[in-house]
């Protein structure tokens, strides 16, 4: 797996939303799962414009989002519910009854993971899965240590990204624990595309490139994926030395 590197921000997010169109094109009734957090902004941005510009529909797609804290209602403002509502669902055409995201307010987290899992099931399986990347090496919630055969469950957040996620909480620390698709829901994709960008990435980027596959860096584990792809752009590939080619498609 050699990464496809790009020069800055703007066109990895335009190579990003080239893969998200062209799987659509190919298959509109597609199944994606998709991330949250500012590195995948400027590809849902790509997208919204797609869908103005060209018509490009989502509306047969169906999308299973990979996490949600625990504890927050659809409606809080830190929720990724309203993250994907202002940034992209709400943006485009998607079909409402086809649109996934954990409820992290479930009176029954357990029985919320087992039915989002069975969900992901019964539509046929993800044909693109779409990650971001922590800094600590986490894709979803799945933090270090994470089970490379997990499903998706209640997980506890390292204290680093608590910290790092602050920001979408008024500077208090995000909650303690998510809901998150699991590594093997994430493994069985039938693709799977990780976006990374900007230089606090790069000793991750690092790690799951060039490291050991190990559950101590969970994106590591996508190097025995069939067909994964890695979209960085320079800055998020700054410590990688020769193993990355500049702008070969994925
Ligand atoms: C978040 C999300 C991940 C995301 C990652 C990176 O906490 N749960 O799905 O990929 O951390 O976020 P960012 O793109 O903001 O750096």
């Amino acid at each position: 797996m050699r990464p496809r590197v790009l020069p800055d921000y703007e066109t990895m997010s335009t190579a990003a939303a080239d893969v998200v169109a062209s799987k659509l094109r190919e298959k509109p009734h597609a199944v994606f799962m998709i991330p949250t957090g500012t590195t995948p902004l400027g590809m849902y941005r790509g997208l919204a414009a797609r869908h103005e510009r060209e018509g490009l529909s989502f509306a047969r797609a169906t999308f299973f989002n990979l996490d949600e804290y625990l504890g927050l209602p659809p409606d809080h403002p830190a929720s990724y519910h309203v993250y994907m509502q202002e940034n992209f669902y709400g943006r485009v055409d998607v079909d409402p009854e086809r649109v996934h995201v954990p409820d992290g307010s479930a009176p029954d987290p357990e029985a919320e993971c087992e039915q989002y899992e069975r969900a992901i099931r019964v539509s046929g399986g993800v044909d693109l899965c779409v990650l971001g990347i922590g800094r600590n090496g986490h894709i979803g919630f799945n933090e270090p240590g994470a089970p490379f055969d997990s499903r998706t469950r209640v997980v506890r957040l390292a204290e680093t990204t608590r910290r790092v996620n602050a920001t979408d909480f008024e500077g208090e620390r995000a909650p303690e624990r998510a809901i998150s698709v699991g590594m093997r829901t994430i493994s069985d994709s039938r693709k799977v595309l990780l976006l990374a960008s900007g230089a606090n990435k790069a000793r991750a980027v690092a790690a799951a490139v060039g490291g050991e596959v190990s559950e101590e860096v969970p994106a590591s584990a996508l190097r025995r994926h069939p067909n994964v792809s890695f979209l960085l752009d320079r800055d998020a590939a700054s410590a990688l030395g020769d193993s990355a080619s500049e702008g070969e498609p994925p």
